[in-house]
């Protein structure tokens, strides 16, 4: 049975991480006390009391409320420089990181003041921790389509720092189909997409993702085992899941690890990785993911590296590069 000491030192790759998810308790104060935000909790401690989830809406609505520390451009770049340390604690050597611009400009907040930020932390990530990076810029689902059209609009500038766009929050009542229109017109403009689907909401959504909106990756997709012939096509195509262990406890998608359908996944011949999601949230970074699902899920040393190899895979590097890492 592999090691914690295997686990840690085991290379990874993260596939699906929201940096305003990695935003800690500690950082949320230092940052409210900077920029004169009042959040309603005493100490971190009693941040971290709060995080008691029952399901994916009564999470994000203390994650954005959290996001509202978040004002200058020094604040973007110390939450993602502060994410890229933790990889590197945990011997991830490369990610690709969801950013959710509509969190912020919403608030006033300009695009360009929260890509900038972003972008430096991970440009001195690639430069001094030899961590490579790409990022995803995430339409928040449970707004209209016309205002992930105006977010898309006020990316392009952009277009160099941005390999693709996907698709986030409120799951349920928030179909694909709702998001064609500007999936389509990011596809014209040469960006991958991802998006998430079958996390809370059902199979049909992987579906609709995959036929209507042209994603290469789904996000979390765990309820894919709802229908028998979906699980089928994503074998034969090894579209990649990029399953997030803890965050599916934490938010009740499943009761216990014990209970969770990853390693049923992989043993099937799907192409699952394991992501950390919003860490800051749910306990814990890569390594407690992986940590976490080879205790409830006896593995061997090759199935857990499979999750590797698998994100190696999936991820949006090119094949000259996939050598540096495999
Ligand atoms: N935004 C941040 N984390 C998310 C998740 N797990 N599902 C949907 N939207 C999210
Ligand atoms: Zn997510």
């Amino acid at each position: 049975i592999p090691t914690k000491e295997f686990i840690e030192k085991l290379p990874k790759v993260e596939l699906h991480l929201h940096l305003e998810g990695s935003l800690e308790p500690e950082l949320m104060f230092a940052l409210a006390k900077r920029n004169g935000v009042e959040i309603p909790f005493s100490s971190p401690d009693e941040v971290r009391a709060a995080y008691d989830f029952h399901n994916l809406q009564s999470f994000l609505d203390i994650y954005y409320q959290g996001a509202n520390v978040l004002i200058q451009e020094q604040d973007f770049y110390d939450l993602t420089w502060a994410y890229l340390l933790r990889c590197q604690a945990d011997n991830v050597l490369h990610v690709e990181v969801f950013f959710d611009p509509q969190t912020h400009t919403d608030r006033g907040i300009a695009f360009d003041t929260v890509i900038g930020g972003i972008h430096r932390a991970l440009e001195q990530g690639r430069a001094e921790l030899g961590i490579t990076s790409q990022l995803i810029l995430c339409f928040l689902r449970h707004l209209d389509e016309a205002a992930a059209l105006e977010t898309l609009e006020q990316a392009l500038p952009h277009r160099d720092k941005i390999i693709g766009v996907g698709l986030d929050s409120s799951e349920v009542g928030h179909p694909p189909e709702k998001f064609q229109r500007v999936f389509a017109r990011a596809l014209e403009l040469g960006f991958l997409t991802v998006a998430h689907a079958g996390e809370e909401g059902p199979a049909s959504n992987i579906h609709g993702a995959l036929e209507l909106l042209g994603v290469t990756r789904i996000d979390h997709g765990v309820r894919c085992v709802d229908d028998a012939d979906l699980v089928q096509k994503l074998i034969a195509d090894r579209t990649p899941l990029t399953v997030c262990p803890l965050s599916n406890t934490r938010l009740k998608v499943f009761a216990r690890m014990e209970d969770h359908n990853i390693v049923e996944l992989l043993r099937q011949g799907l192409c699952v990785t394991i992501n950390s999601d919003d860490p800051a949230y749910f306990g814990g970074y890569m390594n407690a993911n992986f940590l976490a699902v080879a205790k409830a899920h006896p593995m061997s040393h090759v199935e857990i590296a499979q999750f590797t190899l698998n994100a190696v895979e999936a991820s949006f590097i090119s094949p000259a590069e996939k050598t540096r890492l495999v």
